[in-house]
């Protein structure tokens, strides 16, 4: 293929991948996203495969690589739960760090494009920038992936003096970087390159085990935009506009998300990577052990009666809905509350359940009307004219601690103030925290009752009265 058609199949990839990711930002517009997505993906390979002169050998090993990575894809896309998807996102970015690295030391030993002089050191400084990010993406996403799937603990590792340590981390690398630039000989350079890989191998593991359970969110968005900046530099190395582009708009947009993300929770960015914050603590001031403080449980028939008795329903849905996969009997008593003149919205707060998204996409394949599912910031000034609030399986994100302690660990972060409503059932299994590891004092709060068991079962049941 020539190299303008290529260059035109780029600029069409690209725009297709802009469009997607301005798909993927309404829940409307999602589904069309994502074909756009894969759309410009399937162009891009194709021009890349078209644009380079291989014989069969090369095209044979090329598919049956496609073949044994689509088959995996496949297999875990049908096996991961919903639940499980920001560990999967994790290991799929870990992936893309190892392919950052494989590329910088291959790219090193053999180039593509042979370069002199200032092109030259301009080359050497993107494989080692490569292979630095690249390294502490891989190392950085496996860590992640171990903390949410609750293998590696979540509470954050504060080792003493771990500043100066990721400082020496960083002051090593550079020093590393001149000797590599210095090197007369590939044989010489390939020893700074291997030891700052292992630095930065290294630092990935201390940097992600040293943030906590309460900024997780922000870091898988974080690594998703180390990933896209990793690719970009792959982009770089290989003299591939289109990769550079993509890589750019993935590093951008997990960058812009994790702004957004540390907003929803009062954090400043910097105080998230530098970790330390949100390990499982009991600081905060109502402790139900400490305290003779009282929760008051519900009954499924007393909740059925009051909601046929009101105007106003906000259901707030968190993580616990996703786990008992409740969506669906939610949306069921949606319409049916509806149906009987019932005004019936759900509040979704920035990080409630396990990412960015996770109940919009569960209350979507439950049908709920998109109009009456709104952010936290569009509903908090309606609770205190809502008859009643059904919190269906959420915690840290309607903890009112959040505002009133300052010593609590969620201190600062907005959080659904459902305890300004008339009423509110929380729906849950018992007594535990949330992610974050903290008490919830709107628990014990004189208009809270508990309905205690698990969400999907407590939501049939009422279900099942609401329809008899
Ligand atoms: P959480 O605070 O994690 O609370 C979930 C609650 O659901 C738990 O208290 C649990 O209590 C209950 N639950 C679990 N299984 C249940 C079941 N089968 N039936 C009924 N209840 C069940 O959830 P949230 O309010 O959605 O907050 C999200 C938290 O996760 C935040 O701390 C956030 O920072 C963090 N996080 C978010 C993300 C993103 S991007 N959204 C990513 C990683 C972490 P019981 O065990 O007593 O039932």
């Amino acid at each position: 293929m020539s190299t303008g058609f290529v260059s035109v199949a780029y600029v069409v990839a690209s725009v297709l991948f802009i469009l997607s990711l301005g798909g993927l930002s309404h829940q409307e517009s999602a589904r069309r996203g994502n074909f756009f997505g894969i759309a410009g993906i399937i162009i891009a390979v194709g021009a890349t495969i078209a644009s380079v002169s291989m014989g069969a050998g090369g095209i044979a090993s090329l598919v049956i690589a496609i073949l044994i990575g689509a088959a995996a894809g496949m297999f875990l896309a049908n096996k991961v739960e919903m639940t499980q998807m920001p560990q999967l996102v994790a290991l799929l970015h870990s992936f893309v760090g190892l392919a950052a690295v494989f590329v910088g030391f291959a790219g090193y030993l053999d180039p593509l494009v042979i370069t002199h002089g200032a092109e030259h050191t301009i080359k050497l400084v993107e494989v080692y920038l490569g292979i630095f990010i690249g390294a502490i993406t891989f190392t950085g996403s496996l860590i992640a992936c171990g903390k949410l799937d609750a293998r590696i603990p979540s509470a954050a590792l504060t080792l003493p003096g771990r500043h100066i340590m990721n400082l020496a981390a960083l002051g090593v690398s550079v020093l590393l970087g001149a000797w590599f630039l210095g090197a007369d000989s590939t044989a010489e350079g390939m020893l700074p390159l291997i030891i700052m890989t292992a630095v930065a191998s290294v630092l990935g593991i201390h940097l992600i085990l040293a943030i906590g359970g309460a900024d997780m969110p922000v870091v898988v968005s974080m690594l998703n935009s180390y990933s896209g900046w990793a690719a970009a530099s792959i982009g770089f190395m290989l003299g591939n506009d289109l990769l550079i582009v993509t890589g750019a708009l993935v590093g951008s947009s997990g960058a812009i998300l994790s702004y957004i993300m540390c907003r929803a929770m009062n954090r400043s960015f910097m105080s998230v990577i530098l970790g330390g914050f949100g390990q499982t603590t009991s600081s905060s001031s109502a402790t139900a052990a400490d305290s003779d403080l009282t929760v008051q449980e519900c009954s499924v028939d007393d909740l059925c009666e009051e909601l046929g008795m009101a105007e106003s329903v906000i259901i707030v849905p968190g993580y616990g809905m996703a786990v008992a996969q409740a969506q669906n009997a939610v949306g069921e008593i949606t319409s049916l509350l509806r149906d009987r003149g019932v005004t019936v919205r759900f509040g979704i707060h920035p990080v409630a359940g396990r990412l960015p998204g996770h109940m919009n996409v569960l209350l979507a394949e439950a049908k709920v009307p998109y109009d009456i599912v709104l952010e936290m910031d569009e509903l908090n000034d309606d609770f205190p004219t809502t008859d009643i609030v059904l919190v269906i399986g959420a915690n840290d994100t309607v903890n009112p601690a959040a505002m009133d302690d300052p010593n609590s660990p969620i201190a600062g972060m907005p959080v659904m103030e459902v305890w300004k409503s008339g009423q509110v059932v929380v729906f849950k299994r018992g007594m535990a925290s949330g992610y974050a590891g903290v008490e919830n004092p709107l628990f014990f709060k004189e208009n809270t009752r508990m309905l205690f068991g698990d969400a999907k079962e407590s939501v049939d049941k009422i279900l099942g009265a609401l329809r008899s």
